[in-house]
């Protein structure tokens, strides 16, 4: 790759940008990406017509809502290239998701698309408090997934060392910490819990890494879960954000003077909140489902995703763009409990508010008739081994009836019994059955 611009310190000029200025450059993108899909992407210009609007409508930004939606069913149905909008010869990478049941979702990048990718990496991890001349450890996976090779890439554009881990081996993962010195961890919250694990485990305290900073995404996490890490670390901890359909992680992240919610590169990636179930677009400020359009993007334009993702639009702080209010969750991890939503991270908050419990836990949901049942099993924290279980399993009932709303059967369990993560946690277990 050929940069005359290496990213030493200085932000982009536009994430400085005065907000006509990002606004102007918004539309002139959006207006690009929607006529690019349109003409290239026979199955997008279908739903457009469905819908009876063209690209020649989209006069404003406010236009965007007269269009379709996309969704996964979009990508899966044109399984698996027909959603390009260039020829294949010019699609040097595909990704997939895992798609946990059926087909996954493939996407695809140019040339281009991999550069603007690593730019909005570099990014990120300098808004995250790294800089050039770093050494960065990467934990997230390489390979279809998303996380190794976009974190790769964007840190080696930021002109960081990259030791590029990825996933598992990981009484390895803490040797090589040991040895090599890294300045950054860019891994899942939970597996960073479980390396953090493996550190006490071979009698290493935590505290004494190299490490000042991790950058922890893909999976939903809380402020308490920030708190626990940067404690038991001694290190900064910052939420990057993203999703194979709109780009791979990167889409925002968080600034480490505010660490107050990841900011969204708004010129690549054009947010709306919408409410779930009417598709109406909610304004800033209000939780709905996260919606994304890509801007610039050449191999896979995506207009109005619907990520599932339940957050809300927050005004800018450190930069002028518009933040997310931390993921509460995805609208497909909702448990509906005898009425009640309930996400797993309102769980996973009330859990480390009690010392004596560790942040490993399973939500498993049962039906019994028409009764809903859920069972939190967590562990004890390894410095509470001699606490009373049950006491402890009635404060944390306690607790989750009087803030949640909801009456829970907990199992507190001895350390290490909960299986570990080494990627995304899978952390609910719903066995109803709703036939
Ligand atoms: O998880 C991309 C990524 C890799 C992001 C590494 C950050 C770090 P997917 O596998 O397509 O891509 O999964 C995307 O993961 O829609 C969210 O539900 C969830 N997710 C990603 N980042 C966060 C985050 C990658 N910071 C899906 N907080 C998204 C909460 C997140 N959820």
């Amino acid at each position: 790759m050929q940069y005359d611009k290496p990213l030493r310190g200085a932000l982009d000029p536009i994430e400085t940008a005065s907000i006509d200025e990002l606004r102007d450059l918004q539309l002139n993108r959006m207006q690009w990406s929607v006529a690019h899909a349109y003409n290239n992407i026979p199955a997008y210009r279908n739903l457009c017509k469905e819908k009876g609007v063209h690209p020649f409508d989209l006069k404003t930004l406010d236009d965007l809502k007269l269009f379709p939606f996309t969704t996964k069913a979009y990508l899966r149905d044109n399984y698996p290239f027909n959603t390009f909008a260039v020829p294949m010869n010019e699609v040097v990478r595909v990704h997939a998701s895992s798609g946990t049941t059926g087909k996954p979702t493939v996407v695809g990048y140019t040339q281009n698309d991999i550069n603007t990718w690593a730019d909005v990496v570099a990014r990120s991890i300098r808004a995250a408090g790294g800089h050039y001349g770093d050494k960065v450890h990467i934990s997230y996976g390489y390979g279809l997934f998303t996380g190794g090779l976009g974190a790769h890439y964007g840190a080696e554009r930021l002109g960081c060392t990259v030791i590029p881990m990825s996933g598992g081996q990981t009484e390895k993962q803490v040797q090589l910490m040991r040895d090599f010195d890294p300045d950054i961890i860019m891994v899942t919250p939970s597996y960073m819990l479980n390396l953090i694990d493996e550190m006490e485990r071979q009698g290493l305290d935590p505290r004494d890494t190299a490490l000042r900073l991790g950058i922890f995404g893909a999976e939903p996490w809380t402020d308490e879960m920030r708190k626990n890490i940067e404690t038991r670390l001694g290190i900064d901890a910052v939420d990057i954000y993203g999703l194979s359909e709109v780009m791979g992680p990167g889409v925002a992240q968080e600034c480490i003077e505010t660490k107050d919610g990841p900011t969204i590169w708004e010129d690549h990636f054009y947010p709306e909140i919408i409410d779930p179930n009417t598709g109406e677009v909610l304004p800033d400020g209000e939780y709905g489902e996260l919606v994304f359009t890509s801007l610039t993007k050449e191999a896979l334009p995506i207009i109005r995703y619907r990520t599932r993702d339940l957050t809300r639009l927050l005004p800018g702080t450190a930069r002028p763009m518009r933040r997310i209010d931390k993921i509460t969750g995805r609208s497909d991890d909702m448990l509906i409990i005898r009425g009640v939503n309930v996400f797993p991270t309102q769980i996973e908050e009330q859990i480390l508010k009690i010392p004596a419990l560790a942040p490993h836990y399973e939500i498993v949901v049962t039906r019994d008739g028409n009764l809903d049942n859920v069972e939190v099993k967590v562990e004890l924290a390894p410095e509470a081994r001699d606490a009373d279980k049950q006491l402890v399993a009635k404060e944390l009932q306690h607790h989750v009836k009087s803030l949640i709303g909801i009456s829970t059967r907990v199992n507190v369990v001895d350390t290490g019994s909960i299986p570990r993560s080494e990627g995304k946690a899978k952390r609910v277990f719903d066995k109803r059955s709703f036939s």
